[in-house]
């Protein structure tokens, strides 16, 4: 495995590859890998020739400077399950390399509508700004033929999308499934930051939605509300420490808020949920 630090670096690793007509995939990262970060690697391992992985915690995508203190960075963990989940191309460029005119990111025009307003938009202000710059900036540096994007972070799935059709029409986003511990809980590297107690309760987000699934299944009149009571309702008596910051049902083609007459096959819910003071999403794809 090649580790470079520079755009230069990675160019330089890339080119051979690049000439002979070689697929290259991509997954970016903000490191703390876990399996979700490995199924992204498999994936790009057996669809495309030359593996890179970024892992770059990018300043700008925090809303929250605490949050972005405590993000958790396991260098020397990432460095070695790069290498063995068949990375090819390391990159871990430093903050002027990716910023070289300091944190000036406003600059790539992309018009999101409603993605750009609902949910995580809404509730992490200037948060997608901060993806859609990095992204810009890596694939820029990359050029990749493929790009892995886990669906657990959804709507920044189909935000990159977006910015692809734009910028990099001949990059490919590549949607891969969430990976979940057996308890449901969706893989993050958040959830190290949990105590047991918090990591525990978090598994009942999943079981949260399977409930509102079954509800729907037996209600073809539902509303938002009361899929938002269900689900309330059960993280109240199985999860007291889990503080919901937004439930919704949304039609996963544009994020709108979904309504009985949405395809049953478009419906996905999505949460946000405090678990003492470290905020967890998720999604889950309905039927
Ligand atoms: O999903 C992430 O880890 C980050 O948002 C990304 C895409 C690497 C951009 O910093």
């Amino acid at each position: 495995m090649i580790l470079a630090h520079t755009s230069e670096q990675l160019k330089e690793a890339l080119s051979a590859g690049r000439n002979k007509g070689l697929k290259i995939g991509f997954v970016p990262t903000m490191g703390a890998l876990h399996q979700g970060h490995v199924s992204l690697i498999d994936k790009a391992r057996k669809t495309t020739d030359v593996v890179v992985v970024s892992v770059f915690v990018n300043p700008t995508q925090f809303n929250n400077p605490e949050d972005l203190q405590n993000y958790p960075r396991t260098v020397d963990a990432d460095v070695m399950i790069c290498k063995t989940s068949g990375c090819d191309v390391l990159f871990m460029p430093d903050e002027s390399e990716i910023y070289p005119d300091g944190f000036q990111h406003s600059i790539v025009e992309l018009s999101l509508g409603n993605l750009g307003k609902v949910m995580e938009a809404a509730y992490r202000p200037g948060h997608f700004e901060g993806v859609v710059s990095v992204v810009y900036r890596l694939f820029s540096i990359v050029q990749p033929d493929v790009a892995f994007f886990g669906e657990k972070d959804y709507q920044q799935l189909l935000i990159v999308t977006e910015l692809a059709k734009k910028y990099f029409p001949k990059t490919t986003i590549q949607p891969v499934d969430t990976v979940r511990l057996p308890d449901g809980l969706a893989l993050s590297s958040r959830n190290l930051r949990l105590d047991e107690q918090s990591r525990n309760q978090a598994s009942q987000i999943y079981k949260g939605f399977l409930k509102v699934r079954e509800f729907l299944c037996d209600n073809h009149s539902w509303s938002q509300e009361s899929c938002f009571k269900i689900f309330e309702n059960y993280l109240h008596a199985r999860a007291p420490l889990l503080k919901i910051e937004y439930f919704l049902i949304a039609d996963q083609r544009d994020l709108s808020i979904a309504s009985p007459t949405t395809p049953k096959e478009e419906l996905r819910a999505f949460a946000a949920v405090y678990a003492n003071n470290i905020r967890l999403i998720d999604n889950l794809k309905l039927f």
